[in-house]
């Protein structure tokens, strides 16, 4: 763990306009800084800074936090990591303590294995440009490959000699334990080795001797993998081979090119999808850098979803060859079920990106790349209709087959679209499509986990079940949770930015003699809602309230800073978007009658008629539910259940009452 006192210099150091001015650019604008979001495409600035709150705000997307929340966000890192890695920029010396030595092992293994990566890239990269081999048969492959000096180096291209131990030794000889270059999948390890003893040089060969190098790098740019291309035309040597998945290579998340491309892709709100490694670099060749490749692993959703953080528009560029074509069947479903708009692109002749990009000029490339894409349920509404034109049979067949593509999509609106325009080119009835359409998500909706489906066409789609009615129900929650959330913000809001003035409340004794008590309002807060048991229906609000009981429990009383400076982002980014934001504050007080400039002088009312409206809807929603039951109940619990509905009418008109008292100036 890092210690408190290091995390309080790192985030007094990490200046959030410095921190987000390293990646985005910035101008003043007042007493803030405005920019283009880098989480969402836009083309107007909405991203602001400011630099005297600490935080940054986009008005466009809704994504807020501290300089290390954006380190988190931007580089996908976890806490400590970006904390590490502000310390590094701002040269403070982070000595971690008091972590478990197994917590402590594995840090320092993941570390380990990054440096060997980092290691083999240069050793890869230096091996091609230096050594006879190296430059006869590596970079001769790649420059008869068409790429160019700037290419090559940009992406760090490599190649592995013939000998098979020759990277293996090297490592050894510049002192890298043989163990990490095993668990790295650098070096494979030989059958000899016993298992339980140290793994040393002569238990590990080279695992990519006599192929040229594809780096693989993470969101934020660090080596974690490779793949190996072969040289041979032997059908019989695997073509690539790739770093297993290791600690430090998760194969669903990462996608080759992301990390050179995300700035592209966030500019043009556009991402390409290619297949190979090759192609996501003649297209970087042809001057087009928002490109990435799955590479190695069909398409996964957290890839999608690691795409969707900068658009939601996506081209697929498949091959047109069989492989290609199933691919692409396989991503799509995918992609229209995370919500991004899917288009499709097609190069003639079986040819992929980087073989057609060779053929033409880069002219010609970009050309092709924007008069060519079509909509990918049209471009398949329309080839299916024009096959199947005379035979009904079939035409049914690609009927459903359009319907369960439309059914994927999440929005209403662009599904209603699809319909409308699909129902258009295959000339049939719109309403007839839409009710195809209904019927699929229906079914799906009632499915359940468990339902399997006679049509295993639809597999994906049945994988995720319950489109349907999760809209519903998960509508209807979001409204329950909604009903509280003023008065919830606002009570958590006062807790923490006035949680230590003392109000005089009046207060009962054991003896039943009315008398004045002096306390603090959070503490008051708390003891209001312990009373009655509530608990905050919202759950980031709920994990606020339980920070700062515990917090409490600790003999500290938690402010402002300490809860943007949370570790838990969920904390962190509400209370920068809900009690730093002063605007924000003042018009939902005004909506209470309270003016900001006097809201301590009137915090005790403030507080109660929170707390009493609060109750109020409690009692309302307790009195619904009881309604219901009614309704199913059997007859001898009727008697009940109507007495409980009338005490807590009784309660509600109390509390109305209290409500009314409140005058608030
Ligand atoms: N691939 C792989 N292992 C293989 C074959 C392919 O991991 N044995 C992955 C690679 O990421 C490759 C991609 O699938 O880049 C596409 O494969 P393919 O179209 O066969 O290769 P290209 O990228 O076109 O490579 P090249 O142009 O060098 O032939
Ligand atoms: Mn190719």
């Amino acid at each position: 763990m890092i210690p408190k006192e290091t995390i309080n210099k790192i985030f007094e150091a990490a200046r959030v306009e410095e921190v987000v001015g390293d990646f985005i650019t910035l101008k003043k604008r007042g007493v803030n800084l405005l920019g283009l979001c880098p989480f969402h495409g836009e083309k107007t600035p909405s991203f602001t800074v400011s630099p005297v709150k600490g935080i940054y705000k986009c008005f466009g997307c809704g994504k807020a936090g501290n300089s290390v929340n954006f380190i988190m966000d931007h580089l996908q890192l976890t806490y400590p990591e970006a904390l590490k890695w502000l310390a590094k920029k701002y040269s403070i010396e982070v000595v971690e303590k008091e972590i478990t030595p197994e917590e402590k092992e594995k840090q320092t293994e993941r570390d380990s294995m990054l440096i060997v990566m980092q290691y083999a890239q240069r050793y890869f990269s230096e091996n091609m440009h230096t050594t006879d081999e190296g430059k006869s048969i590596g970079l001769g492959y790649f420059v008869e490959r068409g790429l160019s000096n700037n290419i090559i180096e940009k992406f760090q291209l490599g190649y592995s000699s013939q000998e098979r131990r020759a990277f293996t030794e090297a490592a050894v000889k510049a002192g890298y334990q043989p163990k990490y270059l095993a668990s790295t999948g650098m070096s494979i390890l030989s059958n000899n080795h016993v298992e339980g003893t140290e793994i040393t040089v002569k238990d590990v060969f080279d695992r990519y001797a006599g192929r040229v190098m594809f780096p693989i790098q993470d969101d934020g740019g660090r080596v974690v993998a490779f793949g190996g291309r072969t040289l041979s035309s032997d059908k019989k040597v695997a073509k690539y081979i790739n770093s297993p998945e290791t600690d430090i290579y998760n194969k669903s998340k990462i996608l080759y090119g992301l990390w050179l491309g995300k700035k592209s892709i966030q500019q043009t709100d556009l991402c390409y999808l290619v297949e190979g490694y090759m192609d996501v670099i003649a297209m970087h060749q042809a001057g087009i850098e928002n490109v990435v490749a799955s590479s190695g692993t069909s398409l996964t959703i957290e890839q999608i979803k690691s795409i969707h953080r900068f658009t939601k528009n996506i081209v697929v560029l498949y091959d047109g060859d069989e492989a290609g074509q199933k691919a692409s069947n396989r991503a799509i479903p995918l992609l229209l079920e995370e919500g991004m708009n899917v288009k499709l692109l097609m190069f003639p002749d079986n040819d992929d990106p980087d073989s057609f990009s060779r053929k033409v000029t880069i002219e010609e490339f970009k050309n092709y790349l924007e008069k060519n894409v079509q909509d990918f349920l049209l471009f398949k509404a329309k080839k299916l209709n024009v096959e199947t034109k005379n035979d009904p049979i079939k035409r049914a067949g690609v009927i459903k087959d359009i319907v369960e593509s439309i059914a994927l999509i999440p929005d209403n609106i662009i599904r209603s679209i699809y319909v409308k325009d699909c129902a258009n080119v295959m000339e049939i009835e719109e309403s007839i499509l839409q009710m195809e359409v209904n019927k699929i998500r229906r079914k799906a909706g009632s499915k359940g986990n468990t339902g399997t489906s006679a049509q295993d066409q639809s597999q994906t789609f049945n994988e995720n079940k319950n489109v349907f009615t999760e809209d519903l129900t998960q509508e209807k929650e979001e409204k329950e949770i909604l009903k509280f959330d003023n008065e919830e913000k606002e009570l958590l809001r006062i807790m923490i930015t006035h949680g230590n003035v003392l109000i005089n409340i009046d207060a009962e004794d054991s003896e039943n003699e009315d008398h004045s008590l002096e306390i603090a309002v959070a503490e008051y807060i708390l003891f209001e809602l312990w009373r009655d048991e509530i608990v905050f229906e919202n759950p980031i609000h709920q994990t606020v309230l339980d920070e700062y009981i515990s917090e409490l429990a600790n003999q500290r009383l938690p402010d402002l800073q300490h809860f943007s400076n949370s570790q838990n982002p969920l904390i962190s980014t509400f209370v920068i978007n809900h009690i730093h934001s002063n605007h924000e504050l003042s018009v939902r007080w005004k909506s209470f009658g309270v003016l900001v400039s006097t809201e301590v002088s009137n915090i005790k009312k403030g507080t109660q008629h929170l707390l009493f409206s609060l109750k109020e809807k409690k009692l309302n929603q307790y009195i619904l539910e009881k309604q219901d039951l009614l309704k199913t109940s059997a007859d001898e619990e009727t008697q009940g259940i109507l007495r409980d509905i009338l005490h807590l009418t009784t309660l509600k008109s109390r509390v109305n009452k209290l409500l009314g008292r409140i005058v608030i100036k």
